[in-house]
């Protein structure tokens, strides 16, 4: 009897020393942050319902692209940063826009040579191929467990059903209001009688639901090919765009790996080319280590971060664009030994000037959505999703609830000249049909000994400051509640301020970086809306934070 007891009570011991360490290896629950709660929401449903995490992005993708048209659609492009639990493969898909095949380097230059800025901005022309319903499904597909119609089901019901406007999505649409109103199919679908909507009014978009249950029926081809593809060519060409039915047809998301990289024991994974911030992170924080930014006092840390901001945003500027066309450096610009080299050219008593460049009053950072998704097997996804400036290119395709991306602006229009926010490039990143446009988004993963953080944020070129700011905060030892919040400031080469937030610096801060030869540019609103999840690995314990300055949801469940 004895001799049975002893291993039985070693079997219970040992059992419950197994379910510790199970608990330990997987989140205790699951989280979501996005920036609108319907999104949230429909994630964490389709969670309850036995999906993954990679099944809740297409969800809460397709929500916000319903939800959140100043910021993300159909229409649009993105980038998903993946992490699979079961074994750990990670990758990026690349649903970012292409340049129409049609388009070329003068597409946004007068008979002079001159750029016409509103061109890129505003209209058919201004639009990309859009990549957002290809990686709808191809993200089913390949990672997801439950089938496309059931992850588009939110979506089109909150298309069909409408929701209400609120104070954001008003700011949104008076900005954009006279793009809206010019445009008969946009101004039916977002505004009321030509007219930007009260808060509470609903916005049903029954073209839109209709596209989401083509691409629900018939997958990738639902929107690619056949008659959807060819209203929205139609309704492009007839307002002035460049689109043809082979553009739709050879539009393909693309995986690519991940940027990886290393600061003080946090292993950072980051979006790749064509997005910049990848590598502009790691830059920047090479050049922090190798001037032991933590050790430094506060006017020191703030001018070598700057002076970082400012070397990783000119080689922005000179190397990056699409890796389908051009070799873009990726191994010398995330090289410790490069960022080293960087380091030794800051004089760390006084600010680099920049070079003299024309001035363009620039967007305050109000486009563009992010959501971070963690799920109970460990699989993560942090997402930025785009359709360039809020209400993107202000056209919505008659028949087909479909709102035109303005991510054409992206490329370098012209060698030097500034776009909408004052980002300058060159060749790398010229116009070329077929190529994608450098991107600012910056879905990153953030992982040290104890925890593993899912962030990014909108906010144009400032996105990839703002997630800098956000791992910066990290490696202090702080949650996500405090990245959300922090205030921010942010140079990038171009023009030559910091620009700030009202209360990111103080003011004997700012007088002490003055006399170092810094120039500010105080923003007249805050900027960014990042959606931060964090899990802790020992305790298994989940945090997730909505930035006050959206009206997004974190959610726990
Ligand atoms: N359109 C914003 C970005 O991709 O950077």
């Amino acid at each position: 009897m004895r001799l049975y007891k002893a291993p039985l009570w070693s079997l219970i011991i040992l059992f419950g020393c197994y379910c510790q360490l199970w608990a330990a290896e997987k989140p205790a629950k699951a989280a979501i942050a996005s920036a609108h709660p319907l999104a949230t929401q429909a994630g964490h449903e389709i969670l309850r319902k036995g999906g993954n995490a990679f099944d809740a992005a297409v969800a809460v993708t397709a929500v916000l692209a319903v939800v959140e048209p100043y910021s993300s659609g159909l229409g649009g492009g993105g980038f998903w940063l993946l992490h699979r639990s079961s074994d750990g493969f990670q990758t990026m898909l690349d649903g970012r826009e292409r340049a129409p095949l049609a388009a070329h380097r003068d597409l946004y230059l007068d008979e002079q040579g001159e750029v016409v800025a509103q061109k890129s901005i505003d209209g058919a022309l201004a639009a990309g191929i859009p990549g957002v319903p290809a990686a709808l499904a191809h993200l089913t597909e390949n990672y997801g467990k439950l089938p496309l119609a059931e992850l588009l089901k939110p979506a089109i019901e909150i298309a069909e059903k409408g929701f209400a406007v609120d104070d954001y999505y008003r700011r949104m649409a008076s900005w954009r209001l006279p793009v809206l109103q010019a445009h008969d199919a946009s101004a039916v679908q977002f505004l009321l009688q030509g007219e930007v909507p009260p808060v509470g009014h609903l916005i049903k978009q029954p073209d839109l639901a209709a596209t989401l249950k083509r691409l629900a029926e018939r997958g990738v081809d639902g929107f690619y090919r056949g008659e959807l593809a060819q209203r929205l060519v139609d309704g492009v060409r007839s307002a002035g765009g460049i689109w043809t039915l082979q553009d739709l047809r050879d539009y393909r998301v693309v995986e690519r790996r991940p940027i990886t990289g290393h600061y003080q024991g946090m292993r950072i994974t980051s979006a790749a080319p064509p997005s910049s911030g990848g590598i502009a992170i790691l830059t920047i924080l090479n050049i922090l280590q190798e001037n032991n930014y933590a050790e430094l006092s506060e006017p020191q840390k703030t001018h070598l971060l700057v002076e970082a901001m400012r070397r990783a945003y000119r080689d922005r500027a000179e190397y990056l664009g699409d890796p389908d066309y051009v070799q873009v450096p990726v191994e010398k610009l995330t090289h410790p030994l490069y960022g080293a080299g960087l380091a030794r050219s800051i004089d760390m008593q006084r600010a680099t000037p920049s070079p003299k460049q024309a001035e363009r009053s620039t967007a305050e950072g109000q486009d563009t959505t992010h959501f971070s998704i963690l799920d109970r097997e460990g699989n993560r996804v942090a997402a930025t999703l785009s359709i360039n400036y809020p209400f993107g290119a202000g056209v919505v395709v008659p028949g087909t609830g479909v709102l035109l991306n303005d991510e054409m602006d992206d490329f370098s229009a012209s060698p030097g000249v500034p776009n909408v926010y004052g980002l300058v490039g060159g060749e790398a990143n010229a116009i070329e049909g077929g190529k994608r446009m450098l991107s600012s988004m910056t879905p990153t993963f953030v992982e040290d000994a104890h925890r593993i953080a899912i962030l990014g944020t909108p906010g144009g070129s400032r996105i990839i400051t703002m997630v800098l700011l956000g791992i910066l905060e990290m490696a202090n030892g702080r949650g996500p509640e405090a990245w959300v919040k922090l205030p921010r400031f942010h140079h990038q080469y171009l023009p030559d301020v910091i620009q700030i937030e009202s209360d990111a610096l103080n003011d004997q801060l700012i007088s002490q970086l003055t006399e170092m030869g810094h120039n500010f540019k105080p923003l007249k609103n805050r900027y960014g809306n990042m959606q931060a999840v964090v899990w802790h690995k020992s305790t298994g314990q989940v945090e997730a934070a909505s930035d006050p300055r959206g009206v997004g949801m974190a959610k726990i469940e």
